[in-house]
């Protein structure tokens, strides 16, 4: 199942032939399944990979704590000072080692990396990745501004920032990796840790190397705030006046955006990580996926880990569709219902999954997020029987109620095998 539009599910059965990696043909004719190699059982579904665009890595040993403070706090309180334990590079790779298989596992594909500010620490989260076979975006995160960041966790000056961005990426970019697998991404972490200066060069850096660039844009009142009174603009107009807007940027969060800001990203590569786990934390509002859509900005699903408190790219699917719906009517059972919510803001299941995998690949620009030829074949087996289970005496379901009950209710336990570019990555071992 996938789907190749926002508002079309696509269900058939069919063949795939791979070859390298690639999907080079679909053939829709079932009587070809003859000579297949490999067939599904046929209570599992095919999907597209699922791409996170937004995960900090470090963050991971703190999943799932730690949501009682703001955003501000709870960076300078919990997090700021766990990423700076990945000074430890054998520390690291342990997390790593966690990690990465147990995202495959949970049907990730794809995922868009913020590493630490080290060097060696990010190397080894690549190399984890290439070991495992996870696709990965990957930056070491850039931050020397003496206010928005700690004095034991920040690179020293901007120099320093400069510095160390250029190494990781040539360390990145030296590494034996046959799949090209991973993709350096120039990570200034927000504009409230970074100086001028390295925001400067971070744009000048993605100019000179063409490499997508991520990081943080609108995400909640008090990072809104200070770029409106840094700089007299939003964070959309000065990311983009500092260069970093230009080679395709991935922009997490976004919830703040105003209407300009979302017609100049509509003009502009990149898109948005929509992380709707995350934003109930730390957004202070809903993002309007509806209208980003509408505006012709392309939007994908992000989990944040450890912002959200879900590893799961499956779990964001209903989270934005729930999130989007609390939009439109409002949460306030005080107010009148007409001036509760916002008009035409709901998204339905098509449209989020679309998020998870077509949407996330538009915002990479990647041909990756569709079963069909010239795209690479990565891919999810999920087990259906569990989360529509198929009854002798009932009708059969039509596949739109099949594919919303996947969208709603699967989930990690229900995967059975993951491929990355072609490779087996991960099996549940249950093929029955
Ligand atoms: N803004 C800057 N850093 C972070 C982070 O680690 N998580 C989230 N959610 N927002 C951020
Ligand atoms: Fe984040």
């Amino acid at each position: 199942m996938q789907t190749p539009t926002q508002d079309r599910l696509d269900a058939r059965r069919v063949v795939l032939t791979v070859d390298s990696g690639e999907i080079t043909a679909v053939d829709h004719d079932p009587a070809n399944a003859a000579s297949v190699d490999h067939e599904l059982p046929s209570s599992h579904v095919l999907i597209p990979g699922l791409i996170d665009l937004h995960i900090h890595a470090p963050q991971w040993p703190q999943l799932g704590t730690g949501y009682d403070l703001p955003l501000e706090q709870w960076l300078f309180e919990y997090t700021f000072p766990l990423e700076a334990s990945f000074a430890d590079v054998d520390h690291a790779r342990a997390v790593w080692a966690s990690m990465v298989p147990s995202l495959l596992a949970h049907g990730t594909t794809t995922a868009v990396y913020y590493s630490s500010i080290h060097v060696e620490a990010t190397t080894a989260l690549a190399e984890a990745c290439i070991d495992h076979g996870q696709r990965a975006w990957i930056g070491r995160v850039a931050m020397d501004h003496p206010e928005g960041t700690p004095p034991t966790y920040r690179d020293p000056d901007s120099a320093t920032a400069i510095a160390r961005t250029r190494e990781s990426i040539r360390q990145l970019q030296a590494l034996d990796d046959p799949h090209s697998l991973v993709t350096p991404t120039i990570t200034p972490r927000f504009i409230p840790a970074c100086t001028d200066e390295t925001l400067a060069a971070m744009g000048a850096l993605a100019a000179e190397t063409g490499l997508p660039v991520q990081t943080h844009c609108s995400e909640d009142d008090w990072e809104h705030g200070h770029v409106l009174d840094r700089y007299g603009e939003t964070d959309t107009t000065a990311l983009r006046r500092f260069g970093l807007l230009d080679t395709g940027a991935i922009l997490a969060h976004c919830g703040h955006l105003t209407n300009d800001d979302l017609a100049v990203l509509a003009t502009l590569p990149g898109g948005i990580a929509h992380c709707p786990l995350s934003n109930v934390y730390f957004g202070n509002a809903v993002f309007p996926a509806a209208q980003a859509l509408a505006a012709g900005v392309r939007v994908g699903l992000g989990t944040d880990i450890a912002g959200g408190p879900s590893p799961s790219l499956l779990a964001q699917i209903p989270a934005s569709v729930n999130s989007a719906r609390m939009l439109e009517e409002g949460v306030d059972p005080a107010r009148p219902s007409g001036e509760r919510g916002r008009a035409d803001a709901r998204i339905d299941t098509l449209t989020a999954f679309w998020m998870a995998t077509a949407g996330g690949a538009s915002v990479l620009d990647a041909p990756l997020g569709l079963l069909e030829p010239g795209r690479r074949f990565d891919a999810v087996a999920i087990d259906l029987r569990d989360a529509a289970p198929t009854f002798d005496h009932l009708p059969a379901e039509p596949d739109l109620v099949r594919f919303e009950r996947l969208a709603r209710l699967a989930t990690h336990a229900d995967i059975r095998t993951v491929w990355v570019d072609g490779r087996r990555v991960y099996d549940h071992g249950e093929h029955s």
